[in-house]
């Protein structure tokens, strides 16, 4: 759904849902309130309405160019940043969810975040807040009435249009992580990612099948694949701008494991329905790039996207058997489980051989990952400071939080075999996320690489219980991708 967005003076200000922010324990409301309202809404401070995080009351006014107020909590002053806004967005809208038409934002100028980010992170919670993950309910009675426009009051509309349109990428890639492995087969990911990209300008897509990953000699990725009856897909995109500016090619390589039962290393039941999320690495990378694509960043991009579904059978790889990788590298399989560093050893390879200067992977690689850094962080590794430097702003300023680990040749020595170059898994259960890192930085090439494990934040169990998130696919990369590519454009 495309959301229309405009700027207004408070004066002109007509919506059917304004939202007010209110700051914990605050006396006062925004200053550029309209007296009337301020007069009304005022003695509720302190009573009805206390400004906590996450808590929005819904006021119906008198019939005025405003219908109704949302009282929407930002929590303590000194706690307020862009997740405030982002999420005081996303409780108003779920407070009015019968309202539907058009909501606006109130900039209050004395907040400690910008009206720019303000506006930028209203536009978010209201794109990201609207997704509705029931999409395969029956019934269409539980769906909200959309707000279809936004208004913000007292403060820029650009980059609350820029910020809609990313959130409605990322919003792509929760439809992608949320579908089940039934429709969405590595081939059907192929077919939605060139789906995705047709209106697009500049954005080819290709989408290569079993037999091309063997001929060029992907044997980790192909060996994952063969106990699929549904065939692997290796999705390249390729994004070439007329006016690309600097000698940057940005790398995006995704792991896209549509369903990951752990092969004949075979997960446990409880919870494994979760494992459709396992492609959300190369979702966001397939979104992002379409994001990318939509913004028209003038930044040269390559998406590497390696989809497989990883399954036990008469044909699937085993425990022993021994892979050679693209680069020559030969991999002994020590657990069927530890499937999407063999995937990405590939993916990577081809994507700097394909001219990626500076490679990013999105990847759900470790349950480890997660038990660190639950479902807010997500964890990176490099080889290059001032390209992890980047990638920490990038996340930041976007709202895909991230946070980075060490890598170290120290570790390299968990991954060594007796009988190939190395093997994809540790006899250790400590360490798993860099052990993991480790192994993939043998297939980086030359370069600045980072790798963003995102195991922990892609594909939420349960709502993080502050309304914006619902659970499933989250979209995390989406906005950070794009965020990245706007800088490398600057
Ligand atoms: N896809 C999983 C990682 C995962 C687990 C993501 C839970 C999200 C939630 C990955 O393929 C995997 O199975 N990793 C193993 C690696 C181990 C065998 C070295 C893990 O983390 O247990
Ligand atoms: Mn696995
Ligand atoms: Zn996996």
């Amino acid at each position: 759904m495309a959301i229309t967005i405009e700027s207004t003076s408070g004066e002109a200000l007509e919506a059917d849902v304004l939202v007010v922010p209110v700051v914990e324990d605050a006396s006062e409301l925004p200053a550029g309130l309209d007296a009337a309202l301020r007069d009304r809404l005022t003695p509720l401070l302190g009573n009805e309405v206390t400004g906590a995080f996450g808590e929005a009351t819904l006021v119906h006014v008198e019939d005025g160019p405003v219908r109704r107020v949302a009282l929407a909590g930002l929590g303590k002053r000194h706690r307020i940043d862009a997740d405030s806004v982002r999420t005081a967005m996303t409780a108003s809208v779920r407070a009015a969810p019968r309202v539907g038409g058009t909501i606006a934002w109130l900039v209050d100028d004395a907040l400690p975040v910008s009206a720019e980010e303000q506006a930028r992170a209203a536009a978010d919670g209201l794109v990201l807040g609207q997704y509705d993950p029931a999409q395969w309910k029956s019934k269409e009675n539980h769906r909200a009435k959309p707000f279809e426009r936004l208004v913000v009051s007292g403060g820029p509309s650009a980059p609350a249009e820029r910020a809609a349109r990313v959130a409605e990428w990322a919003n792509r890639a929760r439809d992608l992580s949320n579908a089940p492995a039934n429709e969405l087969t590595p081939e059907a990911l192929g077919r939605r990612a060139a789906e995705l990209a047709q209106p697009l300008g500049n954005l080819t897509v290709e989408a290569l099948g079993r037999a091309e990953i063997e001929k060029l000699g992907m044997g980790a990725f192909a060996g994952v694949a063969q106990g699929a009856h549904n065939e692997p897909c290796l999705i390249v995109m390729r994004y070439e701008p007329a006016g690309a500016g600097s000698d940057v090619t940005l790398g995006l390589v995704g792991k896209a494991i549509t369903f990951d039962t752990g092969g004949i290393s075979l997960k446990p039941s409880l919870g494994m329905e979760n494992m459709k999320g396992d492609m959300s690495g190369g979702g966001a990378v397939i979104a992002g790039m379409c994001a990318i694509a939509d913004l028209q960043l003038p930044v040269r991009a390559i998406a590497v996207v390696a989809s497989a579904e990883n399954m036990p059978s008469g044909h699937a790889f085993r425990p022993g058997d021994i892979l050679r990788a693209m680069n020559g590298k030969t991999i002994e399989i020590t657990n069927t489980d530890a499937e999407g560093r063999l995937v990405l050893a590939d993916a990577l390879w081809y994507a700097r051989e394909q001219g990626a200067t500076h490679i990013a992977d999105f990847a759900t690689l470790t349950g480890a990952m997660a038990l660190a850094l639950g479902d807010f962080y997500a964890g990176m590794f490099s080889n290059d400071d001032a390209w992890a430097d980047q990638l920490l702003a990038a996340a930041e300023a976007s709202g895909d939080h991230l946070w980075r680990f060490p890598l170290h040749p120290r570790y390299r020595r968990y991954v060594d075999s007796t009988y190939a170059d190395m093997k994809n898994s540790s006899d250790l259960r400590e360490g798993s996320p860099v052990l993991a890192a480790e192994f993939l930085r043998e297939f980086t090439g030359e370069g600045p690489w980072a790798h963003l494990d995102i195991a922990g934040p892609a594909f939420l169990d349960r709502s993080r219980g502050d309304y914006l998130w619902q659970p499933g696919g989250s979209g995390y990369g989406v906005r950070l991708i794009a965020e990245l590519a706007s800088r490398l454009s600057a």
